[in-house]
């Protein structure tokens, strides 16, 4: 790669488009990186709910901290109440513990599920405290358990002094929470925000505008977290995306025109906070914050609108950005995202009459010391946006540790280009300085009768993952391309140049073609804050297929329940004998 196409390639990238960050998530006391939220479930707080959870292994891990020795009820309710509810039921009494699933009837003692679908992993009792750990599926598998979905669901407790669950002096509520997709909202005593939008912006009359203001905020005498971010939108039915960078400190003045229409406006690329259509307000993890302020005024923002006018309208005013709320009680870490996948560079197409055409990002983190001058972290990954164009229909990313795909980062098997927003990871992943992580995308061009390139427009395609975590590095991003004189080489042994002019793309073709862009060489990049960047080479390894699992059953214990209620039964008939 000459050092051309590299520049090119960091600016185009850099420019990142129709990103799209939103950005949700997440809270908690996160100590435990396997349970990242957390949530009282009572008003006295004596009931703490934390979780965590993992969707391409359908599991999702759960503890209940409770105020008591006796008794404690945990679960779902379709309305609140008893009837339909999904529960477990746990405490240690004098024989030791107990731990069942239950499923609500009425008003009386919820009954037994014949299959018991929750797997306690540790049950204690101290200091006037139970603690219950355990795990399910997320789906449900028998017909007494509720399945978890992306919406609100009502979680139910109870708990009694005693271990005698019969007993009808309790303590119980219910509280709606959205498990998977979960915002925290902190409760911040000194709350302030400040607002960078564009004032009076005359909307281009063109089918898609990105427009670039870089502005200083207002005076921060010192340092101070942003926790929240939320969109400000006047023109919802226009406004695409949204997206705020940081500019290095060679940016000194503030000016306001289309972006990446001159060099300028490239100038800045370090992504701190976003927004795309169909997302909402995003709020940091508790333990992190976009860092802001303290540096005397110096540092500019660039704030990017993508319009995207489809009728051309003209003289539509916007005022649109965001409302970033921040605070002075300072988190544990900084916040940042990294931009990973495909670099967004000429050269790169997609051909028409694919129903399902894999591209490949690659980001090698072994390559991330060599831009950075201070001590390098495992990055602690919390929340992802993927981000394609208009053909996306899936992206995934895998993680690789020592060669060996250790993960899935994110998966989205039905990825929609209107609905681009923030996701949960479930838990806080940990990526080494080291790791591979391989961003996927799989297009649909069947109804497109030409090439796709890789491009900033709406009609071009890209193939990225905005990964935001802690602690901060002065990264911008990590990324790959296909080496283009391995490509050329390719497509010329093949006599695939003619090809590509006549257009008939076949399923036979297509899938050679796919196959070349992924075996060839790769000419991986990692690019700092001040657009320095290391380049390295490398090939796509091969992701896992996401498979589907099966539910998660405590498989001796059902064995143990039903030998025992049998027993149960047998002594129960033989004393109603007597
Ligand atoms: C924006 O336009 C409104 C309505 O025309 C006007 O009242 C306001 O002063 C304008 N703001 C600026 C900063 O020009
Ligand atoms: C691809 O898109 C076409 C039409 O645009 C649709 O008919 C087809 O089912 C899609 N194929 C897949 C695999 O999604
Ligand atoms: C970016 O990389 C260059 C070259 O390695 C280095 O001189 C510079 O200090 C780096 N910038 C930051 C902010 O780390
Ligand atoms: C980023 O670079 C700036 C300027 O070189 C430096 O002051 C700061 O400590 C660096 N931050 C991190 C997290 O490395
Ligand atoms: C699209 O692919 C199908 C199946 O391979 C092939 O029969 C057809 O000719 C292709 N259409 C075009 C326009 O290339
Ligand atoms: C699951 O198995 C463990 C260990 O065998 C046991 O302690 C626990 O009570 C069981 N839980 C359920 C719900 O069956």
């Amino acid at each position: 790669m000459g050092h051309s196409l590299l520049g090119s390639t960091m600016s185009f990238v850099s420019v990142l488009m129709p990103l799209v960050l939103s950005m949700v998530h997440v809270s908690g006391v996160a100590e435990d990186p396997l349970l990242p939220f957390s949530e009282y479930l009572d008003q006295d707080s004596t009931i703490r709910l934390s979780w965590g959870f993992d969707t391409q292994k359908d599991s999702i891990l759960f503890e209940v901290r409770a105020r008591t020795t006796g008794w404690v009820g945990f679960g779902f309710s379709p309305n609140g109440g008893m009837d339909g509810a999904d529960l477990v039921i746990g405490g240690v009494d004098t024989k030791g513990l107990y731990f069942t699933d239950r499923h609500g009837v009425g008003n009386s003692l919820p009954p037994l599920d014949k299959q018991q679908d929750y797997r306690l992993l540790a049950l204690t009792e101290a200091d006037g405290q139970t603690v219950m750990k355990f795990e399910r599926s997320i789906r449900a598998c028998d017909k007494y358990d509720l399945p978890i979905t992306v919406m609100p669901i009502k979680l139910i407790y109870a708990y009694g002094q005693s271990d005698d669950i019969s007993y009808h002096r309790r303590q119980r509520g219910t509280k709606e929470v959205n498990l998977l997709k979960y915002m925290p909202q902190a409760r911040i005593s000194d709350s302030k925000y400040f607002d960078l939008t564009v004032t009076n912006f005359t909307i281009p009359s063109k089918s898609t505008h990105y427009h670039c203001k870089i502005m200083r905020l207002p005076a921060l005498d010192q340092k101070y977290h942003i926790y929240r971010v939320e969109p400000l939108l006047e023109n919802r039915d226009l406004v695409h995306h949204m997206l705020l960078y940081r500019c290095p400190p060679t940016v000194t003045t503030p000016y306001e025109h289309a972006c990446y229409e001159t060099e300028e406006a490239t100038e800045c690329y370090q992504a701190v906070a976003g927004w795309g259509v169909g997302g909402g307000a995003f709020e940091l993890p508790e333990v992190a914050g976009i860092p802001v302020g303290g540096d005397g005024g110096k540092i500019l923002y660039r704030l990017e609108l993508h319009y995207n006018n489809q009728n051309q309208s003209p003289g539509i005013v916007d005022n649109s950005g965001f409302r970033l709320y921040y605070t002075a009680q300072l988190r544990e870490y900084d916040a940042a995202v990294l931009q990973a996948g495909l670099a967004v560079a000429p050269g790169y197409a997609i051909p028409p009459n694919a129903s399902a055409f894999l591209s490949y990002g690659l980001c090698d983190t072994h390559n991330i010391p060599q831009v950075l001058s201070e001590p390098t972290r495992d990055m602690q990954v919390f929340s992802v946006i993927l981000h394609t164009h208009l053909t996306g229909r899936k992206v995934r990313v895998g993680h690789f540790r020592d060669g060996e795909q250790i993960d899935f980062l994110i998966t989205n098997e039905h990825y929609n280009f209107e609905y681009q927003q923030a996701i949960n990871l479930g838990k806080t992943k940990t990526v080494q300085m080291g790791d591979k992580l391989l961003v996927e995308c799989t297009y649909n061009t069947s109804s497109r009768s030409g090439l796709t390139w890789v491009g900033l427009s709406t009609i071009n395609e890209m193939c990225l993952a905005f990964l935001y975590y802690y602690p901060a590095m002065n990264l911008s991003n990590c990324i790959s391309f296909p080496d283009q004189k391995a490509l050329v080489i390719s497509l010329l042994c093949r006599d695939w140049i003619k090809m590509m002019s006549t257009k008939t793309w076949n399923e036979m073709s297509i899938n050679d073609y796919q196959q070349t862009l992924k075996m060839i060489q790769q000419n991986t990049v990692v690019g700092n804050v001040t657009d320095h960047a290391s380049y390295s080479t490398g090939i796509i390894p091969e992701l896992k297929a996401t498979s589907s699992v099966s539910c998660k059953r405590n498989r001796s214990e059902v064995t143990r329940l039903a030998v025992s209620s049998r027993l149960l039964l047998l002594l129960t008939a033989a004393y109603t004998l007597t």
